[in-house]
């Protein structure tokens, strides 16, 4: 075994699955190829090109079906709104309708995508810190049943602009509760010191909404709470819940009206490379657990519960293909191996230090005794994908899959260095559709606008550097 600053593998004989497992709806087959949704991954990379996110979608509607089930018990049937941040395409937006749930959109453009797949506009939950006044005309254009408000400059602007049509806009208080999440601090957001919502703790949620009280536009339905993201424990959610019944509790003695929604936003974590989880069955059952006895406690009547998961919903149900191209080895330290993708696609790893559990796609019964750094293909030293991960020895063209690549990944990707933005797949049963085609250099020019005096200058200096030459 290679000699590595980070010393050697845990197992030298462990291949990718004694190692990490597999993700739901995968196999291997008898090539030792990775399958999802009864597709060769190693014939899709081959079809598609890499990089290349393939969903698969008996997993992803798996995971709706588990989180209604986990809350089918709670007494007023439970809202479970997809949200959509974590990955929004017209197909996914589909399945998620079929399923029955709700959507959490937070921008013009997520609202936009969902409709043009014909997701039910009264299913729609609107979200966002810093809605613009057009997004506020497309959401009540299109009728969304819920308006989460963040903050009042904003209740005053949907107010107005709700008024203005005549219309009764049904809405959420945003509250940022004072609590704590265990998770990485970007994706924290329910403390005090928060952007998002308005805060608890000075008293600011409660004078929010007195206010909706006297503003006829707007029907005050419910409360909302998002704590942060990659929650492995539910520690944090009953507190959440108490501090939020106190504030149910509060608004209907003051304004005498109750709070009939209790939103707790999503969270859950997902199996990264650590393998930690948390189940939608756990959530349910912290969460309703406490606001039924908090209810009782306060003498309120239960209000329908609503969460908002996203990566859990999506998360594992998706894979990241890429051909390896490059190595780099140093004697004595780490080697490197370079992919056809990166920060590009995936800005988890240098954004939030996100590890992944990541595989020779091709080879999987291959022991993995080396351990390399997986590095992308953009000009910067940070864009690492997995460091120091135990793999088969690796050439160029060898395929790698990341696990965990559906949430948060695409939907963050950028064009940086001028790469086109991947391919994403949905396999089911041994089909693979085409859900997102892979961006082409022409899309790159597409909105690039030449000033027409601009290219009189360069075909000049063209001419001039040819002279030179
Ligand atoms: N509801 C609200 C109001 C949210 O802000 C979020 C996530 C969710 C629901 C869904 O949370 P989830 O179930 O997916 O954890 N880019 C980061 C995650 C940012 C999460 C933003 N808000 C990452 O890659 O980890």
């Amino acid at each position: 075994m290679e000699a590595t600053r980070d010393g050697p593998c845990p197992d030298a004989a462990a291949d990718a699955t004694s190692l990490y497992g597999l993700p739901p709806g995968t196999a291997v087959d008898a090539a030792g190829h990775l399958c999802s949704g009864g597709c060769d991954l190693v014939a899709l990379a081959a079809r598609y090109g890499t990089p290349l996110y393939v969903f698969n979608e008996d997993v992803l509607r798996a995971n709706c079906r588990a989180y209604v089930a986990a809350f089918a018990d709670y007494a007023p049937g439970a809202l479970v709104a997809y949200a959509a941040k974590a990955c929004l395409t017209r197909a996914i937006a589909a399945i998620v309708a079929a399923e029955g749930l709700h959507l959490d959109v937070v921008s013009g453009g997520e609202l936009h995508l969902a409709l043009s797949a014909g997701f039910p506009p009264e299913r729609v939950v609107f979200h966002g810190n810093n809605k613009g006044a057009d997004e506020i005309e497309l959401a009540l254009d299109a009728g969304v049943g819920r308006v989460v408000v963040d903050n009042f400059d904003e209740l005053d602007r949907l107010a107005a602009a709700a008024a203005a049509r005549r219309a009764r806009v049904r809405v959420l208080l945003r509250v940022a509760p004072g609590i704590e999440a265990h998770t990485h601090a970007y994706i924290e957001t329910g403390s005090h010191d928060s952007k998002f919502g308005f805060d608890l703790e000075s008293g600011q949620a409660l004078e929010a909404a007195r206010r909706c009280a006297t503003l006829s536009a707007l029907q005050l339905v419910g409360l909302h709470a998002h704590i942060g993201s990659q929650l492995l424990d539910t520690e944090s959610l009953p507190p959440l819940a108490a501090r939020m019944l106190d504030l149910a509790a509060a608004v209907r003695a003051e304004t005498g009206a109750a709070v009939q929604e209790l939103n707790l936003g999503g969270g859950a974590g997902i199996r990264y490379a650590d393998g930690q989880t948390l189940s939608p069955a756990s959530v349910a059952r912290a969460i309703t657990e406490a606001v039924v006895a908090g209810c009782a406690a306060r003498g309120l009547s239960p209000p329908r519960l609503a969460v908002e998961p996203g990566r859990s919903i999506v998360g594992e149900a998706g894979i990241a293909l890429y051909t390896v191209g490059s190595r780099k080895r140093v004697p004595g330290l780490t080697p490197y191996v370079a992919v056809d993708g990166g920060m590009g696609d995936n800005i988890r790893p240098a954004l939030y230090g996100a590890e992944y559990a990541v595989v020779a796609a091709g080879r999987m019964r291959d022991p993995c005794v080396e351990r390399v750094h997986v590095v992308g293909r953009y000009c910067e030293s940070g864009d690492f994908l997995a460091r120091s991960v135990p793999l088969p020895p690796l050439e160029p063209g060898d395929l790698l899959a990341f696990y965990s690549a559906g949430a948060y990944q695409y939907p963050m990707a950028s064009n940086y260095n001028g790469v086109p933005r991947p391919c994403l797949l949905l396999v089911s049963g041994g089909r693979a559709e085409v859900m997102v085609e892979r961006e082409t250099y022409a899309d790159l020019c597409a909105r690039d606008r030449l000033p027409e005096r601009l290219r009189a200058g360069i075909a000049a200096d063209g001419a001039a550097s040819r002279l030179r030459a």
